[in-house]
């Protein structure tokens, strides 16, 4: 069944187009992230949703039922966002139940749905506390348990997590991920880190200026890049782009330096289009019997623990290579990388659309 349906939204402030027609189908039980750089319209889309703004056109639809005219409280939806304010002055509990109660719901059904909720994020121990006096995770986790005891039919997050530190975010990631896998509940979460969109997404929709730049499965955003945009969004250190030109079956990379063109490519290429080629730097390999091969001199070698990151220049074109944090590399060094055919991406230099 469909659980949203984001129909050809667009909204307009003053003369400035901020939404230029979004169209999103949610199954229900998907995980979708809205994922863009600050400004996209991410929160603008969610508030749309959520009832919190007004669209300038186009419909929304939870469980195929247009919901725009709906009072925000009557869309069964509920919204957790970056800054959680709980009521410092009410228990863990009354916080997590204090929907329930202005909807009047009896003590003892409200009890055990609190005590439900609490249980599921660990939190059963804590109800009896003020908000001062949790960690931050912790209160993340209320202001969590305070959406999910509503059972509502979609869940929208606005950057839950930004105000965690690193180690606390990735934990509390997990959770969300496994607290979906439990509830099977739909989801809409807003985020620019990449990571909790690649990890969180049953799909992602990565937006820019107020469009949708591509949607698809994390599989799709990472191995099948639709842009140039989507294709360096994603992914860190970011795929590497190198200028190119083809030339009678190869791609010309400056100097010397050329690989042959794929042959899926072959046709599709006339020779002097001006391209751009794509290798993610952990599609870089040193084991020359790889694939076709590429020589580069080593600028930077850093080690960050599970790997070695090594800058190195190709002519006057840069790249990173991603690899085992044992290699032995020093600056200065040549090396010859090989990469495998489907590990490249080609890009129209001039527009930026994936050639497929
Ligand atoms: N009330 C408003 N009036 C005018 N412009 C607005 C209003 N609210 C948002 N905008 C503009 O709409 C655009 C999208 O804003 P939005 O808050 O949706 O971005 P975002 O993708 O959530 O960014 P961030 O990651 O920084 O939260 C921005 O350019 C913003 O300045
Ligand atoms: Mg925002």
């Amino acid at each position: 069944m469909s659980a949203l349906d984001i129909i050809g939204v667009r909204k307009t402030y003053g003369e400035i187009e901020t939404l230029k027609g979004i169209d999103i189908a949610l199954e229900s039980g998907e995980f979708l992230v809205l994922l863009g750089s600050s400004g996209c319209g991410k929160s603008t889309l969610l508030n749309i949703i959520a009832g919190l703004a007004e669209a300038s056109g186009g419909d929304v639809r939870i469980g195929g039922r247009s919901v725009l005219a709906a009072h925000p409280k009557d869309r069964d939806i509920a919204m957790v966002f970056q800054s959680y304010a709980l009521y410092p002055n009410l228990s863990v509990h009354r916080n997590i139940g204090f929907g329930l109660e202005m909807r009047k719901v009896p003590a003892a059904e409200r009890d055990r749905a609190v005590r439900e909720v609490a249980k599921l994020l660990q939190i059963e121990a804590l109800l009896d506390r003020k908000p001062s006096q949790l960690s931050g995770g912790q209160r993340q986790r209320v202001a969590i348990g305070r959406a999910l005891v509503r059972k509502p039919q979609v869940f929208l997050f606005d950057e839950p997590l930004s105000n965690l530190d690193a180690k606390l975010r990735m934990e509390m990631r997990t959770e969300l991920k496994r607290l979906h896998q439990m509830l099977k509940t739909t989801m809409v979460y807003v985020t620019h880190d990449q990571i909790e969109a690649m990890t969180l997404a049953t799909r992602i929709a990565v937006m820019r200026d107020g469009r949708i730049e591509q949607l698809g499965t994390p599989e799709e955003i990472y191995n099948r890049p639709a842009t140039l945009y989507v294709a360096t969004f994603v992914g860190a250190p970011p795929m590497n782009l190198l200028d190119t030109v083809a030339d009678g079956g190869r791609l010309v990379l400056g100097d010397n330096a050329a690989l042959p063109l794929p042959q899926a490519w072959k046709d599709r290429v006339r020779d002097g289009r001006r391209l751009v080629l794509g290798i993610r730097p952990e599609a870089l390999q040193l084991d020359a019997a790889a694939g076709p091969a590429i020589s580069a001199t080593v600028e930077v070698v850093e080690l960050t623990g599970p790997e070695l990151v090594v800058s190195a220049s190709i002519g006057r074109q840069r790249i990173m290579a991603c690899l085992p944090p044992r290699s032995r590399i020093a600056a200065g060094q040549r090396l010859t990388f090989a990469v495998e055919e489907d590990a490249m991406h080609l890009f129209d230099a001039e527009s930026g659309l994936r050639i497929a």
